[in-house]
């Protein structure tokens, strides 16, 4: 098991195959959670956030972060959204935890750590997409899951270790974890596509008769350095756990905050982009780079801890 990450995939057999497909660095790493504890500095668990510099301890529904913000991460440069997951540590045999190596994915390779993040309009023909308005907030998982039963609710979370991915010209052994995101309003219409459970296309109820994007995240992790397993459990279980105390993998779960510029995600749903949009605005890799934001909680989260950050216990 070498690199870990959320994975994204769900090309072909639609209608439309249509995707946008983009680097967000990271922006910042801290204990807040603006849609969970709203307000609340230091709760619950430590987060990976990516995209606009508005992110913040409080972000009101009724504020357009698109103008609030003075940068973003993101590639496509109209993106203001900000994404964030947990993230990831090593627990050793001695029962220390140290932060596994988030890094920037294939082709993406120079980004400052981050996501790759997918929007798709996957529609039939003649069904127009609409982009998520100002004030569109959602998340999907439940941190307090730790059996299969709960996470067979979040189908659309998943992990997947790989073999190989091509980084730089060198071929590597990798481990990755998928996450596969979904919008909230379609219902049912699962399908299997390799190792990855999602929606596709599914019928709207009737109650809920608007098409909105699909979004994706897709996250990795570089666990190389953790290959020694006279450091591992003695038992010979996995060594890895999520900031929010899950040994498990159950709980993983993801937030997302609207934020794109005026019309700018819908001119690109309407356009059918697939990975580049020449609808949008972009700036380099090296540019989204040097986009970030100071933390509110400054707190030790790189030595090796004898605890997870706010001491989040471990519940197995
Ligand atoms: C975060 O909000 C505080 C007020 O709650 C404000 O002073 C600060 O400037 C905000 N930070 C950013 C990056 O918008
Ligand atoms: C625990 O083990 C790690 C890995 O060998 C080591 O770097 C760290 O210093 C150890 N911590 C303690 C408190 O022994």
């Amino acid at each position: 098991m070498q690199l870990l990450s959320f994975l994204a995939l769900g090309l072909g057999a639609s209608d439309v195959c249509a995707l946008l497909r983009f680097s967000c660095s990271g922006l910042v790493t801290e204990r807040l959670d603006p849609l969970v504890n709203p307000g609340v500095k230091g709760l619950p668990h430590l987060h990976q956030i990516i995209g606009g510099n508005a992110f913040n301890v409080t972000m009101d529904p009724k504020a357009d972060i698109s103008t609030m913000a003075t940068c973003t991460t993101c590639t496509f440069s109209e993106d203001i959204s900000n994404y964030w997951t947990a993230v990831l540590y090593f627990r050793a045999r001695n029962g220390t935890f140290k932060r596994v190596p988030q890094i920037g994915n294939q082709n993406f390779e120079a980004a400052n750590w981050g996501m790759t993040i997918y929007y798709s309009p996957y529609t039939a023909k003649g069904i127009k997409t609409t982009a998520f308005q100002k004030g569109f907030r959602m998340l999907v998982g439940d941190p307090s899951l730790r059996n299969k039963e709960g996470a067979d609710k979040y189908r659309q979370l998943t992990y997947t270790c790989l073999k190989l991915q091509v980084l730089g010209r060198e071929k590597r052994r990798i481990c990755q974890i998928n996450l596969v995101r979904l919008e909230s309003w379609r219902t049912s219409g699962f399908r299997r596509v390799g190792m990855v459970n999602f929606e596709n296309n599914g019928p709207c109820p009737s109650t809920h008769p608007v098409k909105i994007p699909q979004l994706f995240f897709e996250v990795v992790w570089d666990t190389r350095k953790f290959n020694d397993k006279s450091l591992w459990p003695i038992d010979g279980s996995q060594p890895f756990v999520w900031s929010y105390g899950d040994a498990t993998g159950c709980g993983t779960h993801g937030d997302y905050v609207f934020g794109w510029k005026g019309d700018s995600l819908q001119k690109a749903m309407d356009s059918n982009c697939n990975i580049n949009c020449p609808a949008l605005k972009t700036q380099s890799i090296a540019d989204a780079n040097k986009c970030s934001l100071k933390s509110v909680v400054t707190e030790d989260i790189d030595s090796w801890l004898t605890e997870l950050p706010g001491g989040m216990p471990v519940v197995e």
